[in-house]
């Protein structure tokens, strides 16, 4: 069957063709407005998805070589996500199954960024294993146990990874996205020059918290004068780049002391980082016979490939939506369709 995916729960606006779960085409526009604003302007979102949704769709009808009449089911992000630019892809999608009389498949964001560890290789799908989304709204390690059947095992008490890195960047006058951006600058910075805290909460052992190492930044930066601010600026990306990286990798080694699963893939936008990506080694030395895999980095960051492809996992579990299919920005693993 062929599978028309859209994606448009942020600030890419993406539409993917696949062949089962064979990906054809993954055509990914990024909103580059929100650059000047520091982060993701929901309004100016929204609009950008409704002038962008039919390019883009058809982008990746004309690379994958597919009429838009050999589509056999249209799948599409219901959320975790912005209310008004969910609403855009939903609306579009509940169209071209309206039209061409197909089957409507809603998917959660989440899972969809799980399953982009898995495009390149999908006959690696094996559960049980732990995974650990790392994106802009959401830092959680989950035991995915199966399809569709999620265990939340770690989450943050305040803001997620990918937004201490847009809030940092913000601090240190980068633009948005933070992540790339900070990445970027710390290749020429000193990861050990200034001293980022490492959240510990005795309450909550597992969990993350990345809003003290934010205001640190804060009150660094607040006191320096700009000459030594110009100065030090790849240091500062550097070494809060390294409390970010110690933090994820802290939390992780934590929740694998307690739970025996071996096989770890890692998601979301923030599992692009390079730092992120060697650090890991600590963990495999540390731990015997634990596999961790990462995403290509090109699939880490919000794509429709990936929600074709759980969505063609979906269908074939029966888990199909209806036209009353509403957008939900709370959407959590634990409430897939
Ligand atoms: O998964 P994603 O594309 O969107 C959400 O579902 O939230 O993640 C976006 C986040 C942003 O916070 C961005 O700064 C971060 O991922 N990110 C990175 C890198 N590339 C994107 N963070 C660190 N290093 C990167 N190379
Ligand atoms: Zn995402």
């Amino acid at each position: 069957m062929y599978i028309l995916a859209i994606e448009t729960s942020c600030d890419e606006t993406s539409a993917a063709i696949l062949y089962n779960n064979k990906l054809l085409s993954n055509s990914v526009y990024s909103h580059l407005i929100h650059k000047k604003y520091g982060g993701v302007f929901p309004e100016k979102a929204s609009r950008e998805h409704e002038v962008n949704i039919i390019d883009t769709v058809n982008n990746a009808l004309d690379s994958a070589n597919v009429n838009i009449k050999e589509i056999n089911a249209v799948s599409v992000t219901y959320g975790a996500g912005l209310i008004g630019s969910l609403l855009v892809g939903v609306n579009f999608a509940k169209g071209i199954s309206i039209s061409l009389d197909i089957p409507l498949i809603g998917v959660n964001h989440l899972e969809g960024h799980i399953f982009a560890n898995f495009i390149e290789n999908s006959p690696q799908i094996k559960f049980p294993f732990v995974s650990f989304l790392v994106t802009g709204g959401h830092t959680q390690i989950w035991i995915a146990k199966s399809l569709g059947d999620y265990e939340l095992v770690s989450d943050t008490l305040d803001d997620a990874a990918g937004e201490a890195f847009d809030k940092g960047a913000r601090i240190l006058g980068l633009e948005y996205p933070g992540g790339p951006e900070i990445q970027k600058f710390s290749k020429n910075g000193d990861k050990n020059k200034y001293k980022f805290p490492i959240p510990y909460s005795k309450k909550h052992p597992l969990f993350f918290s990345f809003s003290g190492l934010k205001t640190s930044l804060l009150y660094k930066v607040k006191d320096m004068d700009d000459n030594d601010f110009n100065e030090n600026i790849n240091n500062l990306a550097a070494s809060y780049q390294e409390a970010i990286v110690d933090t994820l990798l802290d939390k992780l080694k934590r929740v694998l002391k307690i739970h025996s699963i071996k096989k770890i893939y890692i998601a979301g936008g923030v599992a692009a980082n390079t730092r992120f990506r060697k650090k890991i080694d600590t963990i495999l030395n540390e731990f015997n016979n634990v596999d961790i895999q990462f995403p290509p980095i090109k699939y880490c960051t919000d794509n429709a490939a990936m929600i074709g492809l759980i969505s063609y996992y979906q269908f074939l579990d029966n888990r199909i939506s209806n036209l009353d299919l509403i957008p939900n920005p709370n959407l959590s693993l634990e409430k897939s369709v």
